[in-house]
């Protein structure tokens, strides 16, 4: 039973900010948008593991959200909470790993979750583990009435619009612990996003000095991991003014 919650040489910033143009323009393209459409052959949106992202890519990009969290000094003993969990790509490793009780997860299509206990982690994990789980579509990390030792917003601030970001940072603040680190993947682009709405399948970008300032308006300090991501996102690093050394250096761009 889930339980649901009711509620080589160092890239410059302008290279990476043209990878992220470049596969922003083919980002959604191995995806047939409309799934009535998908007959045709195409991979489908209605499928759990293409809804999230490219799925030859499912594999590495789950492998790639556990190192950088461990790295960063996740343990079994520490409550995170996953923002956008979709189909439990990353969770099915996180699940097996954290105490149970630990994982927390906010996914509005409950579909993908359902679909991904099922096809990628079985009841058994599930009983022993009971994470928990909100369908909550408004970033109310508050839903849970829990405070985090990590949250992890993975190929979430890529879709979302500024107020969206805005708000999902300053729920952010009200749940980290003192020492608790946000993780977020972002496009980094030459304009900003200035639609108003959650972007989907294709993404928005922003631009870091936009980003860096939805941040400290929350009232947070943001940091660049140095880790490549298989699509060009970038990834970040969100802390407490004055926690920022608890970010090794060796894993800051
Ligand atoms: C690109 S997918 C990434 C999923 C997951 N983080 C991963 O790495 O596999 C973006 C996810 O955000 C979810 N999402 C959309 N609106 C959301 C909201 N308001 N709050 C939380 N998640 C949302 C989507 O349903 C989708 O599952």
């Amino acid at each position: 039973m889930i339980r649901f919650a009711r509620t080589a040489r160092r890239s410059t910033s302008r290279d990476r900010r043209l990878k992220a143009t470049v596969a922003m323009t083919d980002r959604a393209s191995w995806m047939v948008v409309d799934p009535s459409a998908g007959s045709g052959g195409g991979p489908s949106l209605a499928d759990y593991r293409v809804f999230v992202g490219p799925p030859d890519k499912y594999d590495v990009v789950a492998a790639l959200q556990f190192t950088v969290l461990t790295q960063l000094g996740l343990r079994e003993r520490h409550r995170l909470l996953d923002v956008g969990c979709g189909s439990l790509r990353a969770g099915r490793l996180f699940m097996p790993y954290l105490s149970p009780g630990r994982y927390f997860g906010i996914e509005p299509e409950q579909w993908l979750v359902e679909e991904g206990i099922k096809h990628e982690l079985g009841q058994d994990l599930i009983r022993l583990k009971r994470p928990v789980f909100s369908n909550d579509a408004s970033f109310t990390l508050t839903a849970f009435g829990q405070s985090f030792d990590f949250v992890l917003a993975h190929s979430v601030f890529s879709h979302a619009a500024e107020s969206q970001i805005r708000h999902c940072l300053a729920e952010a603040e009200h749940v980290l612990t003192t020492e608790g680190t946000l993780v977020a993947t972002f496009f980094e682009g030459r304009t900003s996003y200035a639609g108003t709405g959650w972007q989907y399948p294709d993404p928005v970008a922003y631009r870091w000095d936009d980003l860096a300032r939805f941040v400290a308006d929350a009232g947070l300090v943001v940091q660049r991991l140095r880790y490549e991501h298989p699509n060009h996102q970038a990834w970040v690093a969100i802390v407490r003014p004055g926690h920022e050394s608890q970010i090794p250096t060796s894993l800051l761009a």
